[in-house]
């Protein structure tokens, strides 16, 4: 205890001096050394106190941290679901529409190789029909060069033709033929159509040069572009792709009529090529009247057309659709109404499962 006497708790040493004076009485000196035992217990047990709190609050900022990283952890886990099921969505809807597309090729091929037998004989009987009609004319042209007696023969031949309105039914037949005519041949390319669409005829997987295939396409649908648009190519630098190039360009010719079509007065069609990591990607934009919203789910979908019958048969995207998806590709769309569309093909440079060259 001797120690203690001489260095007292400093907060008891002040008291001590200030109210007892520097010679406090020894009778204190018990009391004075009590006091300090209870000053000290009463500072350890703060001590003890202030490092429970201590460690009660590592304890807190631990569990915190904890919360935050599990917390970190979830929004992580649930952007990345998000993107899941995002993911999902689109291969549920590529699955359907491609879905759609299997069956309706199914259909079309089934539907064109039964149209074809009939439209072969009905187009072969309209030829032999045609030059047997222009020998009837020929012989009827003869017989009115003949000169009839006055007679009852005569009046009842004359009585026939008015009858017949012959003047009228020899320049009408041949229209009617002709116009007949016109009618089997675009039957025939509707079959065509189907054909291509459910890829009845395949081609070859050849290298080939799109800015080719986009040039000659070009010729092919000069007639239908050149009063409405003006044609703004911007080739980008495009290797070889392989590919089946006659079906590339019906898918070309297909776009570059839409984007004609699209335009009312005058307007721009631009042609861009250009290459990004492995994609070649091919976009041809239109100045035309764009497409509504709610129509862009349907356009791909076949036989969905918005034009007049005789202008549109509604399979034209649809057979690209198939087309690009055949070539591992896809093909997106994005429109503006009143402004235009751009129609945006994605082709891999080096697409799967097809054997390199
Ligand atoms: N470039 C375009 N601009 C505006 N509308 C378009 C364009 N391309 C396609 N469409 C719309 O998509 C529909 C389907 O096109 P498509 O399958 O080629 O059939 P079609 O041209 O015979 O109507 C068109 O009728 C039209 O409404
Ligand atoms: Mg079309």
């Amino acid at each position: 205890m001797s120690e203690s006497e001489h260095t007292l708790h400093p907060l008891l040493e002040r008291q001590v001096r200030k109210h007892l004076g520097h010679e406090a009485l020894p009778a204190w000196s018990d009391f004075i050394e009590a006091v300090d035992r209870a000053y000290r217990h009463a500072d350890e047990a703060r001590r003890l106190v202030e490092r429970s709190m201590d460690l009660m609050s590592d304890e807190l900022n631990t569990r915190l941290e904890e919360k935050l990283a599990t917390e970190t952890a979830l929004r992580r886990e649930r952007a990345e679901q998000a993107v899941l099921i995002e993911r999902l969505e689109e291969a549920h809807s590529q699955l359907l529409q491609s879905e759609k597309m299997a069956s309706i090729g199914q259909l079309a091929a089934g539907v064109a190789h039964e149209i074809n037998n009939p439209i072969g004989y009905v187009s072969s009987n309209l030829s032999t029909l045609g030059g047997y009609v222009a020998s009837l004319l020929d012989l009827l042209a003869a017989y009115e060069e003949l000169e009839l007696p006055e007679g009852p023969d005569k009046e009842r031949i004359e009585a026939a033709r008015a009858r017949a309105d012959l003047a009228y039914l020899k320049g009408d037949i041949v229209a009617l033929l002709d116009e007949t005519r016109d009618g089997i041949i675009r039957v025939r390319n509707i079959v065509q159509d189907l054909k291509d669409f459910s890829h009845v005829d395949l081609g070859d997987w050849v290298l080939a040069d799109i800015h080719k295939g986009l040039n000659s396409t070009l010729n092919v649908v000069n007639n239908e572009i050149k009063y409405k648009a003006r044609v703004i190519k911007e080739y980008g630098d495009v290797p070889m792709l392989r590919c089946l190039p006659a079906q590339l360009n019906q898918v070309f010719m297909n776009l570059l009529v839409n984007a004609a079509q699209a335009i009312e007065e005058h307007g721009s069609i631009t042609i861009r090529t250009s290459v990004a990591g492995e994609l070649a990607i091919v976009e041809i934009a239109d100045t035309g009247r764009g497409i509504p919203e709610h129509l862009l789910s349907r356009i791909f979908d076949p036989f969905f057309t918005t034009k007049p019958v005789g202008k549109g048969t509604g399979l034209g995207l649809s057979i690209a659709y198939g087309i690009i998806q055949k070539h591992g590709g896809r093909i997106e769309v994005a429109s503006e109404p009143g402004k235009g569309t751009t129609f945006r093909i994605l082709l891999p440079i080096h697409p799967p499962g097809v054997p390199p060259a």
